[in-house]
């Protein structure tokens, strides 16, 4: 795992959305991990500007999403599978057949979640898949005590994300409390993965994903375990670490980030 820390939320949105253009770049055909959520707003608005200004292509890149609410139909605007078309899709030259969420709406949760794993197995598997991290420490809806080697599945959602995310639904308590999620297991099957977190309220939890130890009380923990992870962060959501002068100097030294400056 590594970290990098740039000075402003802008920032770290824009480092977020380099990495990615510069992997479809490599691998035109890239199999994407997409997250929803605030912070990835940005990074979305940044890649629809990759592909206006500087043609970047996604003709051929196929997407999979960690989750998807269960019981909201996809013209429901706060499904997540709207959130995507509205953010990202429409506004690329993404084919829309190649971009996968699990359907909210299945009815069998098993036969949905095992169709799930295969698609993306079908697919050559995720080569660069992209997180946010909640205040609970999840990472898709992997709420506290999913199983480190968890796959896709329906799982309840805890009260702190639903404090967190009923603000987007009218009236609040219309939020539904259960999602369809990849597992953990699911997520750290990706080739690379890249987690970005901005803002002071994420401060506390980033410190205990990326430096307190491995714990299925903290999903985001489990990264600590992949072999190609980076953490990219604002100053503010990095204010809780204790080892920022090393993540500062790795940015800063490694020869990989030149590009990136
Ligand atoms: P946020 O959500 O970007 O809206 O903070 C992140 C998450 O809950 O995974």
């Amino acid at each position: 795992m590594e970290v990098i820390i740039r000075p402003t939320a802008d920032e770290a949105a824009e480092l977020t959305s380099r990495i990615i253009k510069k992997s479809i770049l490599e691998k035109p055909n890239l199999v994407l991990g997409l997250a929803t959520g605030g912070t990835m707003e940005v990074v979305y608005d940044k890649l629809v500007c990759a592909h206006k200004e500087d043609n970047l292509d996604f003709s051929l890149c196929r997407t999979f999403n960690l989750d998807e609410y269960i019981g909201l139909p996809v013209e429901d605007k706060n499904s997540y599978r709207y959130y995507m078309n509205k953010n990202l899709f429409s506004r690329i030259n993404i084919d829309i057949r190649n971009t996968y969420l699990p359907n909210g709406m299945a009815e069998n949760y098993t036969a949905e979640s095992k169709k799930y794993e295969r698609l993306i197995r079908e697919n050559g598997g995720i080569d660069l898949q992209l997180l946010g991290i909640g205040r609970s420490g999840h990472i898709g809806f992997n709420e506290p005590l999913s199983a480190l080697q968890s796959r896709t599945r329906e799982k309840a959602l805890t009260p702190v994300t639903i404090e967190q995310n009923e603000i987007y639904f009218e009236p609040p308590e219309s939020m539904p409390k259960r999602a369809f999620t990849m597992g953990i297991g699911t997520i750290l099957d990706a080739r690379k993965i890249v987690l970005l977190a901005t803002g002071e309220g994420k401060a506390g939890i980033i410190a205990k994903a990326v430096e307190g130890p491995v714990t299925s009380m903290i999903s985001a923990s489990a990264l600590q375990l992949h072999p190609k992870t980076t953490i990219i962060v604002d100053e503010s959501a990095a204010k809780n670490l204790e080892e920022k002068e090393y993540y500062h100097w790795l940015f800063e030294n490694e020869p990989e980030w030149d590009e990136y400056k």
